[in-house]
């Protein structure tokens, strides 16, 4: 059977991984994966996990299975944290919440439902994206399309062409959004463009599929939350992929949610039973451990505020390290020309460099990043902060020549 298989071209991301860590150069700078990391180059297990877990494991009596929606708990708190207790589709019992294995396995199971309710619909997703975007939404059969989002070159949001290419897709699509903090881009909606766009969502009936990866690494819990909350309020539909990964530091232990409002409690319902019967058909249930983390960390209300705080460390950190290389930057190119980092927002930015540039920074420099010159600013530390500007102007520089060691 497996004679007829050709091998597929490595993941990207996985690739540069390996190629970092085969690499003996003491100098080099790991800027490619997508993990926060702390200053000693660690992404840590936060405090608030550590002191949950210990809860969690001292009043566990089993290991039988929970459900294929995941703990109930979990699922209340999670919507309420991300709409706001005080949202209308709370209110009204329009929302339905499934706990699911990280924010791809809600991204996934979102797709399958979507095909399930509209078979013929496209998604809509930005240009660039999330390398997985296509892959998670796309394996379920849905066609795929592209609206212009970010100029990387010019460093600057393509609003008006994002609004243009939407105001022309058909009546029933679907939107793929990131709610906060652009992957790979770190470029986001200003609330009154949040505004403009859900206008327009509305008048061309296009439904909003909201990213939510990065809660807490742009602003704080509600202001990352603004936007999504704009629209899940003003149009009758939307699906929300939320993942824990980053925020509560549980990246292998799988931890998200799907959220979906509808236009009433009986649409809800109907979701509901469709939401587990693909959760069903693809895994079964999620893994409990993280969630029960998770609800243990939104529960106790000490640890809720070691966790905000915890969450706030590792966002100062970011804009820390943002606001460093950019001055770096500054002094290296002798230009404002990425200036435009400290404004952005999240773990990434795209340097708008050619591929080329991209090439150079890892071959000469050790300098690793993915080939769009995606960078993570969180492997930026105090102490190399200066080289890799250093090295970035001399990749860059416009006269073509290459000095610097
Ligand atoms: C934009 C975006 N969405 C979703 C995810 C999902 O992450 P996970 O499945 O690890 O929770 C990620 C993780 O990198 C991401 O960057």
């Amino acid at each position: 059977m497996f004679q007829q298989l050709a091998r597929l071209k490595e993941d990207s991301i996985l690739g540069l991984m390996a190629r970092f860590r085969e690499d003996p150069s003491p100098d080099k700078v790991d800027l490619g994966v997508g993990v926060f990391r702390d200053l000693s180059g660690n992404t840590p297990v936060l405090d608030c996990i550590r002191r949950a877990e210990r809860a969690v494991l001292a009043a566990q009596t089993t290991k039988t299975y929970v459900a294929a929606a995941g703990r109930a708990e979990f699922n209340s708190q999670v919507a309420e944290l991300v709409l706001g207790p005080e949202h209308a589709a709370l209110r009204d019992g329009r929302a339905r919440v499934l706990q699911t294995p990280g924010g791809c396995g809600a991204l996934r199971v979102g797709a399958e439902l979507t095909r399930a309710a509209a078979p013929g619909t496209t998604v809509h997703i930005s240009s660039p994206t999330w390398g997985n975007h296509a892959a998670l939404l796309g394996s379920s059969g849905l066609r795929l399309a592209e609206y212009p989002y970010y100029d990387a070159t010019a460093h600057r949001l393509r609003f008006d062409a994002m609004l243009e290419r939407l105001d022309a897709a058909p009546a029933g699509d679907v939107v793929l959004l990131h709610a906060c903090c652009h992957n790979p881009t770190g470029a986001d909606l200003s609330l009154d463009q949040w505004r403009t766009l859900g206008g327009l969502l509305a008048k061309r009936h296009l439904t909003p599929f909201l990213d939510l990866a990065y809660q807490g690494f742009g602003e704080d819990l509600e202001g990352d939350a603004a936007g999504l909350r704009l629209l899940s309020e003003t149009l009758p539909e939307a699906l929300i992929a939320v993942s824990f990964s980053k925020n509560l530091g549980l990246y292998r232990e799988r931890v998200g949610a799907l959220i979906v409002v509808t236009e009433n409690p009986s649409q809800a319902e109907a979701v509901r039973t469709h939401m587990l019967q693909i959760a069903r058909s693809i895994y079964s249930m999620p893994p409990d451990h993280g969630a029960a983390l998770a609800a243990q960390v939104f529960a106790d209300p000490e640890l809720r505020s070691e966790w905000t705080r915890e969450l706030a460390t590792m966002r100062r950190r970011i804009e820390a390290m943002r606001v460093l290389l950019s001055q770096h930057l500054r002094a290296a190119t002798g230009t404002p020309e990425f200036d435009f980092l400290e404004g952005q927002r999240g773990m990434f930015s795209q340097l708008g460099c050619s591929a080329e540039a991209v090439a150079l920074l890892r071959e000469r420099h050790h300098i690793y990043m993915l080939g769009d010159s995606r960078m993570n600013l969180a492997g930026v530390m105090p102490q190399n902060a200066a080289y890799v500007a250093e090295c970035i102007a001399s990749v860059t520089r416009k006269s073509g020549a290459e000095s610097v060691t």
